[in-house]
């Protein structure tokens, strides 16, 4: 290793207060502030306004949410108290609907409270706190797998292009797709990355390039429109996006713009690559037909970014937050556990076994 990178943690509890610390992710660049939550709306609130976002920092957050929401409860026996944490479950489950990982999370919970079936209240909510503590802690060193297995497609001195935030702050620790970038980074790669801005809520700008800069990764920030000519121009050698959900035949849902970024990147014979966690993985979905796209609010297109309003009064928007790409267009999906190629339909499922 030649440059230990330093990366920052954007959710974590706070052991001795019983705090949910989120980084508000809202406010980057220009503030890095850290919220203390302990209420389950509020943490509720924090998802569904993206103060934390990305997948699995989602289902991390969820599942600390879990814990604080239960041990709330009044509850003074084992099913009384599974009532209450299933209420506080499905509750979470509703703030945002395309990253499985958040129902992940929270079923992991939900088994784990099973397990301590018959035990008193506190040693469940003990339980739960575990849990929610294993599930972070498993995270980081799921990001560090996908970063040494995607490090493996990549060559020193590359031009890498990446879409929205796969980065350390939308996990426990490293990134999805940007795991390889810090990996690399400290082994002197040098890579050129990349970061599509990602409209509407700019996330590429405000969060990869805020975090691949704080890293001292040779970073570059292009519009949304720009992805061609620098593929085009040779800049590009390897495409690495995160992931939201990938269904079972490799059809993988990520930030909306992700399917343009693929389809420009088979036109220029570039590889395509998704970094994802068993966890994003659904083998419940067929398809991408089957995954559920969020559909958020007019304001995000038409006001959020400036004084003035950037759209005539009343004009009808459509704001859908991802977008499917289909599997004939990824190379390669590359999880903790090595990396799947086409078949998906078979190479998917032996991702579980390993
Ligand atoms: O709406 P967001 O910002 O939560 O969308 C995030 C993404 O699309 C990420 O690429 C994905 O969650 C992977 S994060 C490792």
């Amino acid at each position: 290793m030649q440059n230990p990178v330093t990366v920052i943690q954007s959710v974590r509890l706070d052991d001795e207060n019983d705090t949910l610390v989120l980084l508000d992710q809202t406010l980057l660049p220009n503030e890095t502030k850290f919220l203390e939550l302990k209420e389950m709306e509020d943490i509720w609130e924090a998802i569904y306004q993206l103060k934390v976002r990305g997948a699995p920092a989602i289902g991390i957050a969820a599942a600390y949410g879990a814990y604080l929401g239960t041990k709330k409860s009044t509850a003074e026996t084992y099913e009384a108290l599974f009532a209450d944490f299933t209420k506080v479950k499905d509750y979470l489950a509703t703030s945002r609907p395309t990253a499985v990982n958040l129902f992940w999370a929270l079923k992991r919970m939900e088994e784990r409270f099973k397990q301590e079936a018959g035990k008193s209240v506190a040693k469940v909510k003990a339980a739960l706190k575990e849990e929610s503590e294993n599930i972070r802690a498993e995270d980081e060193k799921i990001c560090e797998a996908i970063g040494e297995h995607a490090l493996s497609l990549l060559e020193p001195g590359w031009g890498i292009l990446t879409h929205c935030n796969a980065g350390t702050i939308a996990t426990a620790k490293y990134g999805t797709a940007l795991a390889p970038i810090y990996l690399g980074q400290e082994k002197g790669y040098n890579f050129n990355v990349y970061a599509d801005e990602t409209r509407p809520l700019l996330q590429g700008a405000r969060l990869t390039a805020w975090e691949l800069q704080q890293a001292g990764v040779d970073v570059t920030l292009i519009c949304d429109n720009m992805a061609s000519i620098v593929m085009k121009e040779g800049k590009i050698q390897a495409v690495l996006v995160g992931c939201d959900r990938v269904a079972a035949n490799g059809d993988s849902a990520n930030k909306i713009g992700t399917s343009g970024v693929a389809i420009l990147a088979k036109h220029y014979n570039i590889p395509f690559y998704v970094c994802a966690p068993l966890s994003t993985i659904d083998l419940e979905c067929k398809t991408g037909d089957d995954i559920h796209i969020e559909l958020r609010p007019s304001e995000e297109i038409t006001t959020k970014w400036y004084e003035q309003s950037m759209a005539p009064e009343g004009v009808q928007t459509y704001n859908p937050a991802f977008d499917v790409t289909d599997h004939s267009l990824i190379t390669g999906i590359v999880t903790e556990n090595g990396i799947a190629y086409a078949p998906y339909t078979e190479s998917l499922p032996k991702m579980f076994k390993k």
